[in-house]
C-alpha cells in the first residue's frame, strides 16, 4: 500500500469553494494574525462574529488519526458545541477510515467528514491544510513528523494543538523553534499536548510550590517507571517502513525513545518548576536489558539522567518500560522547607500536609476548552516555547544515555544528528543498531 493506492491521496483543486464560509465567519479567528501584520488590534479584539447566529463555528482538522488523535478530536468536540471536525489526515487509509466512521457515528452533525476532506499518504498533512477551510489543526502523529507538520501549519496561519513531544532530535527542535517565531508573529494560538499543565490539581500544586510553599527547590526526582506497551504483529504486505511506523514507539527516529515519548510528561513538570529554563548539562546511563527482541526496534528499556541547573539544583530523572518491576509515576520536589508530590497534588511543609481538593475536570478536555475559549475571545494561548524546551530536555537525556557522555545543553541543542530516513517512501528500511554507551558517538 502506498500513497498512490488511494484516490484520496490526489488532491483536487480546492473542493471547498462552496464549503468556504463567508469572510465574516472567520474574522474573529484572523484578527490577531492581522494585528501582527500591523493592523491595529484594538478595534479587532472583540469577538463580534462569535455571537452571530449560525456564523460561529470553529472548524478543525486532525493529522494523525490514531488513539491520541481521535481522543484529541473528541476533546475538541467536547470543548464547544460550535466546534466542527471537518478534515482528517493520516499516513494510512485504514486509520482515516476508522476515524471517519467513528466520528460520523459519534456526532453526525458536527463530525461527519466529507470524503474529499480525507487524505492519506506522507503528504496528507499538506492537503488537509491547503485544501480544506480550517481554523485549527490538531497534530497527533508519531513525533518524528511534528516539526514538518507544525511548520507547515503555522506558515499557513493555522492555530495549532501540538501533541508532545514536538521532535525527536535537535534539528527537529530547531525547526520547531523557528516555526514558533512565525506563530508568535502571526499571533497564533499554540496549545501543547503536555497535558498536565492543564490539570487543575497539578496547576494549583505547582503554583503553591512556585509561590514558596516548600521554600527554595533543592532537587527534583522524576519517575516514570512503567511496563511494556503495545506491539502490532507484522502483516506480510507491510514493508519495513510501514512496519516501523505502525510500531513507531520502538524506533528512535520515530519516537525519540521512551524517555522522550513518554517521560517528557515528567521532564516537563521539572522544567516548569525550574521556570522553563534549560539545564547547563546532563549525565545519564541507560540500556536495553529486558525488552531485547527485534520487534522492539532499537530503543532502550531504561534511562536514568541527572540534569544540572545553573543555580545548583539537580533533576534526577528515571524511566523504564520493564514488566514485572515496581511501577511509579510521580514528581517528587524537595525544597528547603518541605516536599511536594505534584501528581498526588500534595505538599508537606512545616509539619502540615496540604492536598488539592478542588475540581478535577478531565485535563485533556480542559486543554481544548481553554484553547477554543481563548480563540473565541480573540485571545492567544502560546505554549510554543515550553513544548520545545521540554522535548529538548528529553532529547538531551537520550543523547547522554546513548553516548555515555556528559553533554551541555548548548552542545545538545546544536547537535547535527538528524534521525530522518533518507527518503519517505514505503520500502526497505534498516533498523539502526541499538546505541552502546562509550561507543555510540555524539554528533
Ligand atoms: N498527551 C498525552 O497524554 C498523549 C497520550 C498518548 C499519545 N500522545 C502522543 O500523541 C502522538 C500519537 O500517539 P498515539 O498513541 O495516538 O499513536 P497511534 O499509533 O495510535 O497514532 C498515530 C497515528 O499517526 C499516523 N501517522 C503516522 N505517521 C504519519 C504521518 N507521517 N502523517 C500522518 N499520519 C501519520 C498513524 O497511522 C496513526 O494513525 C505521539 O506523539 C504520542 O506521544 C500523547
Amino acid at each position: 500500500m502506498g500513497q498512490s493506492a488511494n484516490p484520496r491521496s490526489t488532491p483536487q483543486p480546492s473542493p471547498h469553494a462552496e464549503a468556504s464560509p463567508p469572510p465574516s465567519r472567520r474574522a474573529f479567528l484572523r484578527r490577531s494574525a492581522l494585528a501582527a501584520g500591523g493592523i491595529a488590534a484594538a478595534n479587532l479584539a472583540i469577538p463580534r462574529m462569535v455571537h452571530a447566529a449560525g456564523d460561529d463555528a470553529i472548524r478543525f482538522g486532525l493529522i494523525g488519526c490514531g488513539g491520541r488523535g481521535v481522543g484529541a478530536a473528541e476533546n475538541a468536540l467536547n470543548a464547544d458545541p460550535n466546534n466542527r471536525l471537518v478534515a482528517l489526515a493520516d499516513l494510512f487509509p485504514d486509520q482515516v477510515r476508522h476515524a471517519r466512521e467513528h466520528f460520523a457515528r459519534r456526532d453526525p452533525n458536527r463530525a461527519t467528514v466529507a470524503e474529499d476532506h480525507c487524505f492519506d499518504g506522507f503528504e496528507a498533512y499538506k492537503r488537509l491544510i491547503d485544501f480544506v477551510d480550517i481554523d485549527v489543526v490538531l497534530m497527533a502523529t508519531p513525533p518524528h513528523f511534528r516539526p514538518a507538520h507544525y511548520e507547515y501549519a503555522v506558515n499557513a496561519g493555522k492555530h495549532c494543538f501540538v501533541e508532545k513531544p514536538v521532535a525527536v532530535d535537535a534539528p527537529g527542535i530547531r525547526r520547531v523553534m523557528a516555526a514558533n517565531k512565525i506563530a508568535q508573529e502571526k499571533k497564533l494560538t499554540v496549545v501543547s499536548g503536555l497535558c498536565w499543565r492543564y490539570d487543575l490539581g497539578v496547576r494549583e500544586t505547582m503554583k503553591r510550590v512556585q509561590d514558596g510553599a516548600i521554600g527554595d527547590i533543592i532537587a527534583v526526582q522524576e519517575n516514570y517507571n512503567a511496563g511494556f506497551l503495545w506491539h502490532k504483529a507484522r502483516k506480510p504486505e507491510w514493508t519495513d517502513m510501514e512496519y516501523q511506523i505502525r510500531n513507531w514507539l520502538y524506533y528512535t527516529w520515530l519516537s525519540g525513545d521512551h524517555n522522550v515519548e513518554q517521560h517528557v510528561h515528567s521532564l516537563d513538570k521539572a522544567s516548569w518548576v525550574m521556570g522553563d529554563k534549560p539545564p547547563v548539562r546532563a549525565t545519564g546511563l541507560g540500556g536495553r536489558q529486558v525488552r531485547t527482541a527485534p520487534e522492539f526496534g532499537n530503543i532502550f528499556d531504561h534511562h536514568a539522567v541527572v540534569y544540572e541547573y545553573e543555580n545548583g539544583v539537580r533533576v534526577f530523572a528515571f524511566c523504564r518500560q520493564q514488566d514485572g518491576t515496581s511501577m511509579d509515576t510521580e514528581d517528587y520536589f524537595f525544597g528547603t522547607k518541605g516536599q511536594a508530590r505534584i501528581l498526588k497534588n500534595e505538599i508537606v511543609a512545616g509539619g502540615e500536609k496540604w492536598r488539592y481538593r478542588g475540581a478535577t475536570p478531565n485535563m485533556y478536555d480542559n486543554e481544548h476548552k481553554e484553547m477554543f475559549a481563548a480563540m473565541r475571545k480573540g485571545e492567544v494561548i502560546y505554549n510554543g516555547d515550553y513544548m520545545a524546551t521540554s522535548s529538548m530536555l528529553a532529547i538531551l537525556g537520550r543523547m547522554c544515555t546513548y553516548t555515555g557522555r556528559t553533554l551541555t545543553w548548548d552542545e545538545a541543542i546544536n547537535s547535527k544528528e538528524d534521525l530522518s530516513p533518507a527518503k519517505y517512501e514505503f520500502g526497505p528500511l534498516e533498523v539502526p543498531p541499538v546505541a552502546k554507551p562509550g561507543r555510540t558517538k555524539f554528533a
